[in-house]
């Protein structure tokens, strides 16, 4: 399914929230693997707004709307994964109920569900560096068999569609057994949402 690409105004940097005194404190004296949790939420504060331009800066239809859906972690993490990137995972409305409940078994998906990956990195010289927003779409049987029935995409920090391979990203995702390829965030980091 392709998604269209919504024509948008130019956002003004003042509107979306960040000024040059955030962005000069995106910047760190502590090494990427020291920092403590509330130092990386300090540097995700500080660069999101500038991400979320960045992303929606193309007018892509997602890339705009995901900072409106369910956010599943509280802090930014997942070092190690995805090129050892800060990461912060959003669902949509379709998907945000079941993901949350971060089952191991027999969970499925329902088809409509996008989830959408912010990331960004921190230099050896302390700075934060914008990374891609990776998507997952579930698409209906028959659609994408092959990985599972999601359909794998990423936006550049700048907005721009990137170029990937199905394969690449699945072989990874499909290890996921039983988790419908979902690799969730870090246990100590996910929502707590009460059980129905
Ligand atoms: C080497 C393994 C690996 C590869 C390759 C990989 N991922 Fe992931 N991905 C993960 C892991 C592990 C997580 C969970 C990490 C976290 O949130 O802390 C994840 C999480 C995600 C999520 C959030 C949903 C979830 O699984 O919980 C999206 C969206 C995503 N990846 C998209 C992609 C896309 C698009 C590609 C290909 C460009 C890709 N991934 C390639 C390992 C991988």
């Amino acid at each position: 399914m392709k998604r269209k690409l919504i024509s948008m105004g130019v956002i003004s940097a003042t509107l979306l929230g960040f000024s040059g005194i955030a962005q000069a404190a995106c910047t760190t004296t502590t090494a990427k693997d020291d920092l403590t949790d509330e130092q990386v939420v300090e540097l995700y504060e500080c660069i999101k707004g500038e991400l979320r331009e960045g992303y929606a800066s193309l007018g892509d239809e997602w890339g705009t709307a995901y900072p409106e859906w369910g956010v599943t972690s509280t802090v930014p993490g997942g070092v190690g994964n995805h090129g050892s990137r800060f990461l912060m995972t959003f669902v949509n409305e379709t998907g945000f109920a079941e993901y949350v409940k971060f089952a191991d078994e027999g969970v499925k998906m329902p088809v409509g569900t996008v989830i959408a990956k912010e990331s960004f990195n921190v230099s050896k010289k302390g700075q934060v560096k914008k990374g891609p927003l990776f998507f997952m779409e579930k698409v209906a049987a028959g659609e994408a068999d092959e990985f599972g029935n999601w359909v794998y995409s990423a936006l550049q920090s700048k907005g721009k569609p990137m170029k990937i391979k199905q394969s690449f990203c699945h072989n990874c995702h499909g290890n996921f057994e039983g988790q419908d390829a979902l690799g969730y965030p870090e246990e100590d980091y996910r929502v707590k949402v009460a059980a129905e």
